[in-house]
């Protein structure tokens, strides 16, 4: 494990609630895990812990298997070996790029740091950028510079705080793959912070989905987009349609006021268990013939997808849906619509309370 947080909670001073509540989690080697949440919900205040800017009040922060925070013990920033990058880059205006690179450098032998920020300026790619100042270059070349300065100390782990934020939507996708490229062919293990779903999605090997200072849940993109089991997690990554249920007596299968659905996922709940159940638009499918009837109330052409809010509500019950079909098929409001639905976006997911 390159870092591993233990039961950690921080209360800033005069804060009456905890910042960050019991969280643990671990990078492991090689890995890009990104903190994702709402504002508010700790993911700075994980990220400073980590580079040591600040204390924990109690649990323990440990690197390779070394104790750099805990009651008895704290190791300050600059033996951490974490390298950062910030938001607004933080570059240096009156020092060009190659400066602004070696600035990190500890090392007094001159030829050997020169090699070191030659081989930075190659693997972003700012060969011909290398004497121009901040101010002189793009957004996405200042993230680079800010990148290679995180990296030139061979960090151990970098820590990138909303790095993309900055950036045109164009651009961010773009800088996305490179940094994340970069990070891969460095072979330096990143904590990202956003609370960009689709970043986090696109970017990394684990995501950790925070909420009011708490972990909702952990797991690959995959699985958190997938199997939200944490109500906040099918509604804040991504859209949920959210309906109450019970589970079957087989205990693999819920029925539901849209009929009765094969559960393939483990779970520990008893059969005959009253849930709740979160659908992902994605999990229906346009079909002549299908068990779920409505008609289309609304319809949001999105480009790649189109979105619609389909109305099944008869004398028995009241329900709309949110689902989501491909633009090849032609439909509008008011049609009579029919879906068959894919069971693995279908999952259980625990108690629903409000978003803080
Ligand atoms: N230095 C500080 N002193 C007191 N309270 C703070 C301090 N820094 C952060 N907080 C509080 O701690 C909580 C978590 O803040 P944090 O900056 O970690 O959130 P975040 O998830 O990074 O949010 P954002 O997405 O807006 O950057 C917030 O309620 C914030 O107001
Ligand atoms: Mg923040």
């Amino acid at each position: 494990m390159i870092v591993e947080l233990k039961n950690i909670t921080k209360i800033y001073a005069d804060a009456k609630v905890p910042a960050v509540k019991n969280v643990s989690f671990g990078v492991q080697e090689g890995e890009i895990l990104t903190l994702l949440g709402p504002s508010g919900c700790g993911k700075t205040t994980l990220l400073r812990l980590i580079a040591g800017l600040e204390r924990p009040d109690s649990g323990q922060v440990i690197m390779q298997g070394k104790k750099m925070a805990a009651s008895n013990c704290w190791v300050p920033p600059e033996n951490r070996g974490v390298g950062m990058v910030f938001q607004d880059y933080a570059l240096f205006p009156h020092l060009n790029v190659r400066d602004n690179i070696r600035f990190g450098l500890k090392n007094k032998d001159k030829t050997k740091n020169n090699q070191k920020v030659q081989e930075m300026i190659e693997l972003v790619g700012l060969e011909s950028h290398a004497d121009k100042n901040p101010a002189d270059l793009s957004g996405g070349q200042q993230q680079r510079v800010a990148l290679a300065r995180a990296l030139v100390t061979d960090p151990i782990l970098v820590l990138l705080d909303e790095p993309f934020s900055n950036l045109d939507m164009n651009l961010r996708e773009k800088m996305r793959r490179e940094v994340v490229h970069i990070l891969r062919k460095s072979e330096t293990p990143a904590v990202f912070v956003t609370h960009d779903q689709e970043e986090a999605l696109s970017i990394s090997d684990k995501i950790v989905v925070m909420n009011n200072g708490q972990i909702e849940q952990a797991g690959t993109p995959r699985e958190i987009y997938e199997l939200p089991i944490a109500c906040f997690v099918a509604s804040f990554v991504g859209q949920s349609n959210i309906l109450g249920g019970t589970l079957g007596d087989d205990g693999k299968s819920v029925i539901t006021e849209l009929g009765t659905f094969a559960y393939p996922h483990e779970h520990n709940r008893k059969p005959g268990e009253d849930v709740m159940i979160s659908i992902r638009p994605d999990g229906f499918e346009l079909v002549e013939e299908g068990p779920i009837k409505g008609i289309i109330k609304e319809i949001a052409y999105k480009g790649g997808v189109v979105d619609l809010i389909i109305d099944l509500t008869n004398k028995d019950f009241h329900q709309e849906l949110l689902v989501h079909i491909h633009p090849k098929y032609r439909v509008e409001e008011g049609d009579k619509v029919s879906f068959e639905l894919l069971p693995h976006f279908l999952t259980m997911v625990g108690e629903c309370k409000p978003a803080i």
